[in-house]
């Protein structure tokens, strides 16, 4: 099949790569002409694992091209994928101003018979106003505009495109539909579950996921304070709720609240289409709130383990919104940083691969790529991205190039007594900072499931 994917980003360029590894006849086009030009050298935009081999791989074969020229792009194509940003605009609402500007860039060449797809994140109705958009364009031609949001996840994006929980195609029209079970059948035909819907159902199902995720993410950050207050360890509770197979065990790890390109933005997204049907989201609505607040909680009690420290530095470990991903976009650290910054902390810091985009986004931070360099000098260790390395730390090392001997983990990557060994004063989300309090419940956790012990890590 003939397939264009405009916009050559997190997601559009996955798509494209794996679509062309499906077999497909793919060209990724982008406004970016900086972004196809380094393309057109084999240099990707940004990191994801897998990602560079299979587009190399596919570039030797003649399946995947890159283009500036939309015009070129999108003539005499089976299939247009839109993957261009729905950021985050004035009020909460998504921006869908680089998907209308994408409808208009087609319109004029788009053949007779041509699907246009949103795989972008988008309310409902956008589906019904590209259609709008191209018609008034084109007068009397014969196309349809489809829904197929996607739900691949940063870090494992080319894995989660290639075996995904399921594929949501929204289509009006059962031909249009047709064309994408076609696009995907490769991956249905592995027993990948089809959920084939109208445009506006698909358009819901997207925001009303992410929303249903955060909200679990919430709901664990709440947990883990109560743990905190009463010397539980979130670890346990955790895994006992995850177990439950109604459940489920994933998104269910404290952090300094959840960020990246997708959540903040598609929960005010989703906040905002329930006002708008005036059928309001309070859950949503209170768990944005409360996810801002988090972030803020958390500077805040960074900033009452230095009291005391004149001149104090904090050496922040991850930048990255998540680990395996250099995306900084809404990440914990843009919001902690400036505000240890605002209060006279001095910052260094470390971040595997998001070094590059957070520096761009941090003034005044000190980086390097040696976590015992970045913390050389440094009053607390505060950690934010559970990339693997940072769970691998010596404390030796650490104890030798640090100041002070304070690590703040919010990610609960080490383990307390390891770090109570080594003099350090340990803080983490949902377990009883070490040693200002002993755990008395330390091996109190342990539950039985079938033949199967689990016991908490701590
Ligand atoms: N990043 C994720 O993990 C993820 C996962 C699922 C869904 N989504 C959704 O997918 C969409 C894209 O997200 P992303 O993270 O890939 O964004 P991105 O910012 O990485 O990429 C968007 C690309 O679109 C290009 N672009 C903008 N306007 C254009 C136009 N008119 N014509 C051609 N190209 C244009 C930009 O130059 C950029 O390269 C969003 O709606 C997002 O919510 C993202």
């Amino acid at each position: 099949m003939r397939v264009t994917v405009v916009g050559a980003g997190y997601v559009g360029l996955t798509t494209g790569v794996c679509l062309s590894q499906l077999g497909h006849e793919v060209i990724c086009a982008d406004i970016d002409r900086d972004r196809i030009g380094r393309l057109n050298t084999g240099v990707l935009p940004f990191k994801e694992d897998g990602l560079d081999e299979l587009a190399a791989e596919n570039i030797a074969r003649g399946r995947l091209r890159f283009s500036d020229d939309l015009a070129m792009a999108a003539a005499r194509r089976d299939l247009l994928l839109i993957a261009v940003g729905t950021p985050k605009g004035a009020d909460g609402e998504a921006d869908l101003s680089f998907v209308r500007q994408a409808a208009r860039s087609i319109a004029p060449v788009m053949s007779p018979k041509t699907v246009v797809t949103l795989k972008s994140t988008v309310v409902v109705g956008t589906a019904r106003e590209v259609r709008e958009i191209i018609a008034e364009e084109r007068g009397a031609l014969d196309f349809w505009v489809t829904s197929n949001p996607e739900f691949l996840r940063e870090g494992t994006a080319v894995s989660d495109f290639l075996c995904p929980d399921r594929i949501v195609i929204g289509a009006d029209d059962r031909d249009a539909g047709e064309r994408l079970v076609e696009l995907y059948r490769p991956i249905l035909e592995k027993g990948v579950p089809l959920l084939e819907t109208g445009t506006a159902n698909a358009e819901l199902i997207k925001y009303a996921a992410n929303a249903f995720l955060a909200l679990k993410i919430g709901f664990i950050n709440d947990v883990a304070d109560l743990c905190e207050s009463m010397d539980g360890d979130i670890g346990a509770v955790a895994k006992g709720i995850g177990l439950d197979s109604r459940i489920g065990s994933s998104f269910l790890m404290p952090g300094p609240g959840y960020g990246g390109s997708c959540f903040p933005k598609d929960t005010e997204a989703f906040a905002r289409t329930g006002r708008s049907y005036n059928v309001p989201q309070p859950l949503i609505e209170t768990l944005i709130a409360r996810n801002d607040l988090r972030k803020q909680r958390i500077a805040r009690r960074v900033l009452e383990e230095l009291a005391g420290i004149s001149d104090p530095t904090v050496a922040v470990f991850g930048a990255a919104f998540k680990a395996n991903t250099d995306d900084v976009r809404e990440a914990a650290a843009l919001h902690i940083v400036p505000a240890l910054q605002q209060s006279g902390v001095a910052v260094r810091a470390c971040d595997p691969w998001a070094r590059h985009n957070a520096a761009r986004l941090l003034p005044s931070v000190v980086w390097d790529d040696d976590p015992y360099v970045a913390a050389s000098g440094a009053d607390l260790l505060l950690i934010l991205t559970e990339w693997e390395i940072f769970r691998l730390l010596n404390f030796g090392q650490l104890a030798a190039a640090m100041r002070g001997r304070r690590i703040f983990d919010c990610r609960n990557l080490l383990e307390p007594q390891e770090a109570m060994r080594h003099g350090f004063r340990y803080v983490s989300l949902g377990r009883a900072p070490i040693p200002k309090r002993e755990k008395k419940m330390a091996h109190a956790a342990g539950i039985r499931c079938a033949n199967r012990r689990f016991r908490s890590p701590n």
